[in-house]
């Protein structure tokens, strides 16, 4: 990052992976960096295990499906969905890069113009001292704006529903409108499934440039 970014994301590293994982993130990884050059993308922050970019990616076959996910296992985790026993991307994930790292350095190295950005429960950083952590803030959805197609869209799932009101007065301070949102199908990840069991329902936020 040009200046010294607050840190947004909990760990980088969960429990070791396996031989397998770690096969995957030196062989595969390298060869499917996202490239600015590629039109037509779709770009989803913080893609967790990957579940929803899987979708994605099958939805949407030809369009680029960029992920951003510093935590490694997650990443691992991804790879491992996406290639057959002899470590080969299967064929309707051809269409999947990845960017293993904080997505604001992705953005610092090139400029995109995404047809949809998704960002999927992202961390809510719910203790007052913490809020300086939420990556939702009006620099960040101003810069994803600047990497937005005119006609592009960003959608915003929480089911943290303070977060989901700081978002939309964060919204406020960029040119983005918000946008109805209800008739929006989105595929259950694992992260919000964990939480089903003491939240209520996500609500989305969809935003895009008038
Ligand atoms: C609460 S998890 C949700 C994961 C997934 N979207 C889901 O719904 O299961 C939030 C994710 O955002 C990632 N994240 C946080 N800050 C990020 C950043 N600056 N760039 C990319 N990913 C980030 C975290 O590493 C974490 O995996």
């Amino acid at each position: 990052m040009e200046k010294q970014e607050i840190r947004t994301f909990g760990r980088r590293h969960g429990k070791k992976l396996s031989a397998r994982k770690e096969r995957l993130i030196e062989a595969i990884l390298p060869n499917i960096a996202p490239n600015a050059d590629e039109k037509n993308s779709i770009l989803e922050i913080g893609f967790g295990a990957g579940e929803h970019m899987r979708e994605l990616a099958l939805d949407f076959p030809n369009q680029i499906i960029i992920g951003a996910e510093p935590f490694v296992n997650g990443v691992a985790a991804l790879l491992s969905a996406i290639c057959d026993e002899n470590d080969t991307i299967m064929p309707e994930y051809k269409n999947l890069r990845i960017w293993p790292d904080d997505v604001r350095l992705l953005f610092n190295k090139a400029k995109f113009q995404f047809d949809t950005i998704w960002v999927l429960h992202p961390d809510p950083w719910p203790k007052a001292k913490h809020e300086k952590r939420r990556l939702l803030n009006a620099d960040f959805l101003t810069l994803l704006d600047k990497n937005l197609h005119k006609n592009g869209k960003i959608i915003i799932g929480t089911d943290h529903w303070e977060y989901y009101d700081w978002i939309l007065e964060q919204v406020k301070k960029t040119k983005l409108v918000s946008y109805e949102s209800d008739t929006t199908e989105i595929v259950k990840t694992r992260y919000q499934q964990k939480n089903m069991a003491h939240t209520t329902e996500p609500k989305y936020i969809i935003l895009g440039v008038e």
